[in-house]
């Protein structure tokens, strides 16, 4: 597949406004020409999402925001739904993220849900799966992302709005990284059940790897097949560190 590496940032619970400095280095390189070739998503807080559209949103640098209510509107206090992010132009959202998953009890349904309202509001959903440590060590990976995958994406959804991310729930934010073998070995089977769910559209759904990506490692993982671009946390969060990833990303382009 000869696509564009498409690296994603982020920032979970992290940023406050003396940050969008890190955001501004960011979008000043983007426009610069360091990630050319690459298309670069940043997802702050909520908080910072309209101010980071308004001051640096442009073709060089996308934004997007972290979750989504299933939702359009209604009685749901606290919540964020797909449309009001849309109409901050924001071009993205993360949904299914496995602290997501796992601090409210978010079911694939329940992502699959939240995926759909965001393609219905024009944004392009980053759906999230991946497997715990106990399940990889019980041999069960394969099945459990595999049920993640055809259970979380909306089948009738238009394919090409569409992106998955493999997340190794016990490599987030952990240093530890899946090997090699192990990323393509994933990514070569959800292509498969993306193939089966979406035939010939399955083409366009960038699959990412994300989890403990460095600008040290990225080359490599993005390297592999079927890894069509990088879902990156801890290092998104200042630009020194993003920076290198977004250079890695342009050296591969139309790998993977
Ligand atoms: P990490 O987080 O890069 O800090 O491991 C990745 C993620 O949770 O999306």
């Amino acid at each position: 597949m000869t696509q564009q590496k498409l690296i994603v940032g982020n920032w979970k619970m992290n940023g406050l406004s003396a940050q969008l400095s890190d955001i501004e280095v960011i979008a000043k390189a983007a426009a610069s020409g360091v990630a050319s070739g690459v298309e670069c998503v940043l997802c702050p807080p909520a908080t910072l999402l309209g101010t980071c559209i308004s001051r640096f949103g442009d073709q060089d640098i996308a934004f997007g925001g972290q979750d989504c209510h299933a939702m359009r509107a209604g009685a749901h206090t606290g919540d964020v739904s797909a449309p009001m992010l849309a109409d901050l132009g924001a071009r993205y959202v993360i949904v299914g993220h496995s602290e997501r998953r796992t601090n409210y009890g978010e079911t694939s349904i329940m992502v699959c849900a939240k995926a759909q309202c965001a393609i219905e509001s024009n944004l392009t959903p980053i759906v999230c799966v991946g497997e715990t440590w106990e399940q990889r060590d019980a041999g069960e990976a394969l099945e459990i992302v595999m049920d993640q995958v055809r259970h979380s994406l909306p089948t009738h959804a238009e394919a090409g709005r569409i992106c998955v991310a493999y997340e190794p729930v016990w490599a987030i934010g952990t240093g530890r990284v899946p090997t090699n073998d192990d990323i393509s070995e994933m990514h070569a089977n959800i292509r498969s059940t993306l193939n089966d769910m979406f035939a010939g559209e399955a083409r366009n759904i960038k699959i990412l790897y994300g989890g403990s990506v460095n600008g040290a490692n990225a080359a490599g993982i993005l390297a592999i097949d079927h890894v069509n671009g990088a879902l990156v946390g801890g290092a998104s969060l200042k630009a020194e560190t993003f920076l290198p990833i977004l250079i890695a990303a342009r050296t591969c382009v139309g790998a993977g």
